[in-house]
Formats: structure tokens, C-alpha cells, sequence
């Protein structure tokens, strides 16, 4: 089965090298991986909980959509959209935040940082602190909730946004009686370079330390690279490339060979001023064709425009249905169509989804599978003996599952089922991953 991957990007800022290398490269190359399905987002309603300047979160979204596609991001293959272009998000917002213990957002870093600055102050605990702010954890639990991601890649500083996450979905999933919601995991991305700035702390806007992507063109690249920091061992005294952050610099976008060959130059004696020539001509020589893709982007507002559109189309075709779900499972359905509380709609197994086996007139086999809440998904086709039923009942959980157009359910590239009326795949994968028993 597939695996869903999504991972959004706030728009407050311009993008620099070590973002390219960082978040944008490791997400794109995964975005290619077989199998994988990724959603990508920039998170525009999340750049209001920062930024009040309107020029420059509209000039930020440009900029990092450009950035994302010159990268080579393809949208053919990739859901890349817009935050604010999904009005579910902000529903399913709402959703989230009334079965969110309030308690559970106290303890949220980014809040708590705020709380500790005022502490030591002398203000207000809560000074300057929007509900933006508190309640940022839940706009972030409906990003990935929405679009029932298996995997959400994300820097550390976010491993407690995920941790929420969860929680959030199992509070629901609970309280709600149903399997609507997959627990998403954190992915930490261990052998992604962190590459290191001019002064050689992390690259960062706020330690004012970065090497530009594409701000400045060339030019720009190599005034950058001449101010990296090095020591003051002169040309022909042997240096250490291990000691040396513009040597991390390079070794994040050289092939081994190329990395050894500086370590061993550098080892002979190389002028650090040689060293930052040849880091600058393998950059130029990567970001060169990134830039012109990005320059005649960003000369191209509209051509983005239609590409996040496209993208919010095919997010929407996620969310919608869901989001149905959903209001229906709160109660918020058409009048006349019976809301019915969690308790009274407590099926047998609320636990989990299920096997039904069962027997045909005419002596033939088969099973469905019915989600925790009872609702009939699948329906196999004849089987001559239980036993062949039960084969593949014991396959499906592990097997790669597949829903074509028709209904068919394949599994392991054979036809074993038939998929029920409006089922989607992301129902079937749910329920095949809350079996019960
Ligand atoms: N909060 C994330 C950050 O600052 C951005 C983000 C918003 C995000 N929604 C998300 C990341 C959903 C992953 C999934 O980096």
C-alpha cells in the first residue's frame, strides 16, 4: 500500500541553501520514492500566527511555491497546495479544538516559551500571546488529520506539534466511536544534513548566517561564500576538512568523490580562498538551472496560481468526503437524517474494523469487511472453501491493496473484492489498519 507523506512549510520567510537542503531537497527526492504519495502545503493560515505583514506573507507564498517547483518539486505526481485553499482545514479546526483539553495546549513549547519571556519580564504571562498562538497545535492536527497522512517529515522543533497530533485524533476517534482518523507519525530525517552557516552555527534567519538559494542570483551566491568563516591557516599549511564548516557546506551537495577529493586537497595545503572558489562553482553549478526555473516562475505569478488551484482541487477531493463524515459523526448532518449519539450507535465491535465470512446459496464463500463504526466497505468475490476465504482475509492486512475506478479491490494484484458504493481507498486502508483482534 501506499504510504501518505505530508509536510507543509509556513510562509513568513524567503528561502535559503540550507532550507534547500535541509526540508526541500530530502522532501522532493522522497516525493519520487515508489509508493510514496505526498502532500505538500504551504502553510499560509499558520504565517498570520507570526506575521501581520500582509506584502510579506503574500510576497513569502510566491516565493516558496517558485522555490518548491524550480526545485523540482512536480505537481503532476505531488498534491501541492495551498492551506487556506482547503475551507476544510478550518473546519476540521474547529472540530479538533472541542475535543482539545486546553491543558494539553499549556504545554505546547512555543507556547510555554512565550509564557517564560513574559515571566522574566515582569509582564503578563500571557502578554502579546494570540489564540493563534495557544491554538496553533490544532490548525497544525487538521493539516495532517485531514488528509489521513501516514508520515509527517518535520524538523525536531516540531516532534511535539506531532505528539499533539495524535493525541488529538485518538481523543476523537474515541469520542466519536469511529476509525476516522490514522495516527500520523513524526519523521525525523537522521542523515539530512543540518548545514551549518557563515559562522558555523545552524543556518538561520535569526542568526543573520545564511547563504542564499536564489535571492541575488550569482552574484549574491558568491559574496556568501567568500564570508564563511575559516581559521587563519595560511595557503600550504594543512588544514582539517573535518574541522571546517564550509567543508560540511560542500560535502551536503558533492558526490564522495568530489568531497574526498577537497578533504585531500585541503590536507595538502589548499588556500582556503581556493576552497571557497571551488565550493561556490559546485553550488553555481546546482542552483544555475534551479534559478532560471525560478526566475521565469516568479515573472509567472499566474502559472503558479493555476498549479496551486489544480493542487486544491485534488486536496479538496480528500477532504470533502471526510469532512461529511465527520460532521455527520458529530452531528451536524441534515435535519431528518437521525443524528444518532456515539452510544446508541455503538455497533457490536466499536473497537475496530472487521471479517465477516459468509455462506452463498450456492455453497460458494465470501467475506466483507465492515469499518468499526458497521459500515459495509467490501464485499469478496466467491470462494469454493473457507479456507481460500480465509487466505486472503490473512493477507489483507500486509498485502499492497489497491482500489481501481471500476470498485475492484485488488490485492496483491489480484481481484479479490468489490469495493461498497462511495468507499474510498483511504477508508479501506483505515479499517484494514484498526482490525479488530
Ligand atoms: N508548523 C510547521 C513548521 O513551522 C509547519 C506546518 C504547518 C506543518 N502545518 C504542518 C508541518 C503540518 C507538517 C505538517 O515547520
Amino acid at each position: 500500500m501506499t504510504t501518505r507523506v505530508l509536510t507543509g512549510i509556513t510562509t513568513t520567510g524567503t528561502p535559503h541553501l540550507g532550507n534547500y537542503a535541509g526540508a526541500l531537497r530530502p522532501a522532493i527526492r522522497a516525493s519520487t520514492q515508489p509508493g510514496a504519495d505526498a502532500f505538500f502545503f504551504l502553510a499560509d493560515y499558520h504565517a498570520l500566527i507570526k506575521c501581520d505583514d500582509p506584502a510579506r506573507v503574500a510576497r513569502s507564498r510566491l516565493e516558496i511555491a517558485a522555490t518548491w517547483l524550480a526545485a523540482g518539486l512536480d505537481p503532476e505526481k505531488v498534491t501541492f497546495y495551498r492551506q487556506s485553499d482547503i475551507p476544510e482545514t478550518t473546519e476540521l479546526t474547529w472540530l479538533l479544538t472541542c475535543v482539545t483539553p486546553k491543558g494539553l495546549m499549556n504545554r505546547a513549547h512555543a507556547y510555554k516559551a512565550s509564557v517564560d519571556q513574559n515571566n522574566a519580564k515582569g509582564v503578563e504571562p500571557d502578554d502579546g500571546v494570540t489564540m493563534g498562538l495557544f491554538s496553533y497545535p490544532v490548525l497544525m492536527a487538521a493539516d495532517i488529520l485531514l488528509f489521513n497522512a501516514h508520515k509527517v517529515p518535520v524538523g525536531r522543533d516540531q516532534v511535539q506539534h506531532l505528539e499533539m497530533a495524535r493525541d488529538i485524533a485518538q481523543r476523537f476517534n474515541h469520542l466519536y466511536q469511529g476509525d476516522f482518523f490514522v495516527l500520523p507519525e513524526v519523521q525525523i530525517e537522521e542523515d539530512v544534513a543540518t548545514l551549518p552557516g557563515l559562522d558555523g552555527r545552524k543556518m538561520s534567519k535569526s542568526y543573520n548566517n545564511t547563504i542564499p538559494l536564489f535571492e541575488g542570483g550569482a552574484k549574491a551566491l558568491r559574496a556568501a561564500v567568500s564570508r564563511i568563516v575559516t581559521d587563519s591557516r595560511q595557503p600550504g599549511e594543512p588544514k582539517d576538512a573535518e574541522d571546517s564548516h564550509l567543508f560540511t557546506i560542500y560535502r551536503a551537495f558533492a558526490t564522495p568523490a568530489q568531497a574526498t577529493a577537497l578533504r585531500e586537497q585541503l590536507q595538502a595545503g589548499m588556500a582556503w580562498g581556493d576552497a571557497k572558489n571551488a565550493l561556490y562553482e559546485l553550488l553555481e553549478g546546482i542552483v544555475a538551472p534551479m534559478r532560471d526555473r525560478y526566475d521565469a516562475l516568479m515573472a509567472n505569478p499566474d502559472q503558479i496560481e493555476d498549479i496551486l488551484q489544480a493542487g486544491a482541487r485534488k486536496a479538496r477531493e480528500h477532504a470533502r468526503p471526510l469532512m461529511a463524515r465527520l460532521r455527520d459523526a458529530v452531528g451536524l448532518s441534515r435535519l431528518g437524517a437521525a443524528p444518532v449519539s456515539a452510544a446508541e450507535s455503538k455497533k457490536p465491535s466499536a473497537k475496530g474494523a472487521r471479517f465477516v465470512s459468509f455462506r452463498e446459496q450456492d455453497g460458494s464463500f465470501r467475506f466483507r469487511l465492515l469499518a468499526a463504526d458497521g459500515d459495509e466497505l467490501l464485499v469478496s468475490k466467491p470462494f469454493v472453501d473457507p479456507k481460500a476465504a480465509g487466505t486472503v482475509i490473512k493477507q489483507f492486512p500486509e498485502g499492497e491493496v489497491v482500489l481501481a475506478d471500476s470498485g475492484d479491490v485488488t490485492l496483491e494484484g489480484a481481484v479479490v473484492a468489490q469495493a461498497c458504493a462511495g468507499v474510498d481507498e483511504v477508508r479501506i486502508r483505515l479499517a484494514l489498519a484498526s482490525l479488530a483482534g
